[in-house]
């Protein structure tokens, strides 16, 4: 059986883009929502020319009221059925109510070689500690932030000269390699780590 995939994005979605286009041919799922937080995100524009459908909800009327936010979301979520939710670039934090809805079938890309720089600003927290290498991982997403099962990694080195920017982007590149190869296993029920470099 086909795995229907929504994904949820808040800004430009170059994962989103890698995601979408590796679904194709033998593999075992597919795409049916793109959805943000953010009606202005960059992402939407590219998944719509894609065919795929899209929502938003913007979550700044919601102010501090997550459940009020997520239950907007929700609808659209539900409404597509979806039987495996990837974080792509979402910068929301979930509930712990939302996630539970969704655990042991919902992934996230972190830019960073978890259990280090759980949260923001990975690539400055990486350069300031010396570090010789970082990299990304993609997990199973639980109620505790960017912590759940790791279910991929991939290295690159720190290079000298190296500033956040240009760290990023490097790391970007395997993201791009990582998270689609990932799904594909995930969606064919693998859930051993795939270790890119
Ligand atoms: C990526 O680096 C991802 O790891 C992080 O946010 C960035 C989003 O990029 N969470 P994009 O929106 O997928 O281009």
């Amino acid at each position: 059986m086909t795995k229907r995939v929504a994904i949820l994005i808040s800004g430009g979605g170059s994962n989103m883009v890698t995601l979408v286009d590796s679904m194709v041919g033998d593999h075992p799922a597919r795409p049916v929502l793109v959805a943000s937080n953010d009606p202005n995100a960059g992402g939407l524009a590219k998944a719509a020319e894609r065919g795929i459908p899209t929502a938003a909800v913007d979550h700044k009327p919601f102010g501090k009221d997550r459940a009020a936010f997520e239950a907007e979301l929700l609808k659209h979520i539900e409404a597509a059925e979806p039987d495996i939710l990837c974080l792509a670039g979402f910068m929301r934090i979930l509930t712990p109510d939302f996630i539970a809805r969704f655990e042991g079938r919902m992934l996230n890309i972190h830019p960073s070689l978890l259990p280090k720089y759980k949260g923001l600003h990975t690539h400055a927290r990486a350069l300031e500690a010396g570090d010789s290498e970082a990299g990304c991982s993609v997990h199973e997403v639980t109620a505790e932030l960017d912590d759940g099962p790791i279910l991929g990694q991939a290295r690159v080195p720190i290079l000298d000269g190296d500033d956040p920017d240009t760290l990023a982007q490097r790391v970007l590149r395997q993201e791009h390699l990582l998270y689609p190869q990932v799904l594909r296993r995930f969606a064919s029920g693998n859930r051993d780590i795939l270790h890119l470099t």
